[in-house]
């Protein structure tokens, strides 16, 4: 057997996972993401810590490779962490530290690119040739594949669509601009947009607040879901506005790229259409030369908020 360890580093959640071939899950672990005011370091323990449980759980001598996604900027090296808005590394050489402490070959690439490639090798980009990824969790993740190959870009930070300015003098990101479509699109967006209905004492979030046992800091993405998945009203409306930036930026990236399709993963996507038709109709009535040229289709990811460690665990047993 070749199996690999996959482990997703995202703004709020470490998830990890021992892969096989056909990119199933035989194993998982699942902590939370070390405050970005924290050192590297406790970032760092994290990781070997997952690394070593799930090493725990298989026969060592089955696990050929440790695949990181993380949720920043990616250097062309592989193994350097430039810069990550969420967490605390900066100029981070996670590969190296990574391998002082885990004896088995390492691989890093972006969390979003990982989670392209799970959706390419297994998932709902399969046999497509020209595709644009996007995860939606604490922020916007992106991938561009173009003839089944994850466009890295010269210094290797290729598709970090999040950060494309929607709202000139918008809400301040942590990338350190203004307006980005993170701040739009995005899991914390979503947070963000209820927490403020609720700050405005606006009496349509009152079944919301009640739900929360009127405790507004217990308010989570997926909380607001599940609350649409049950017919909450407000909470559809807070996805189906989160759904129109979404579709809103895809037509710019359409533009840019002109995809065959666009593939909606992370966390967000769970809320599935409640959050992909306002995406499409905002798409549609955005899309340049509407009407005359051919439309990309837009799908939610199939491995879901799987698909990063899954990627990640792929492209170390492949060595890619
Ligand atoms: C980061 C990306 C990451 C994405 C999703 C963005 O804020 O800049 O590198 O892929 O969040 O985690
Ligand atoms: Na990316
Ligand atoms: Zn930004």
């Amino acid at each position: 057997r070749r199996l690999a360890i996959g482990i997703d580093i995202g703004g709020t959640k470490v998830a990890g996972g021992i892969v096989d071939e056909s990119g199933a899950i035989l194993e998982r672990v699942r902590f939370d993401t070390p405050h970005r005011s924290t050192s590297p370091r406790v970032v760092e323990n994290t990781i070997v810590g997952a690394v070593e449980e799930l090493l725990g759980r298989a026969d060592p001598a089955d696990i050929v490779a440790v695949g990181i996604g993380a949720a920043g900027f990616v250097a062309e090296d592989r193994a350097t962490v430039v810069f990550a808005p969420h967490l605390s590394w900066r100029n981070e050489p996670l590969r190296h530290a990574l391998s002082q402490r885990i004896s088995l070959p390492i691989t890093v690439d972006n969390d979003a690119n990982a989670a392209a490639w799970a959706e390419a090798c297994f998932g709902a980009a399969r046999g497509e040739s020209h595709v644009v990824v996007i995860t939606l969790g604490t922020g916007i993740g992106g991938a561009l594949i173009i003839d089944g190959q994850v466009q890295r870009g010269r210094h290797g930070i290729a598709g970090e669509f999040g950060h494309m300015q929607v709202v000139p003098g918008g809400v301040r990101c942590e990338c350190g601009n203004r307006g980005c479509w993170e701040q739009y699109a995005s899991g914390n967006a979503l947070v963000r947009e209820a927490r403020a209905m609720i700050e405005a004492g606006s009496p349509v979030v009152a079944d919301l607040l009640t739900r929360l046992g009127g405790d507004p800091a217990a308010l989570t993405g997926p909380f607001i879901t599940e609350a649409a998945h049950d017919g909450d009203p407000t909470a559809r409306e807070l996805l189906a506005d989160i759904g129109e930036w979404l579709g809103i930026g895809m037509a710019n990236l359409a533009a840019a790229f002109d995809p065959g399709l666009f593939v909606i993963g992370g966390g967000v996507s769970a809320a599935d259409e409640m959050l992909i038709g306002p995406a499409r109709d905002a798409f549609r009535r955005q899309l340049t030369g509407r009407g005359y040229r051919p439309e990309a289709s837009i799908v939610r990811a199939v491995l879901g908020s799987d698909a990063g460690l899954i990627g990640a665990a792929e492209l170390a047993r492949s060595g890619r």
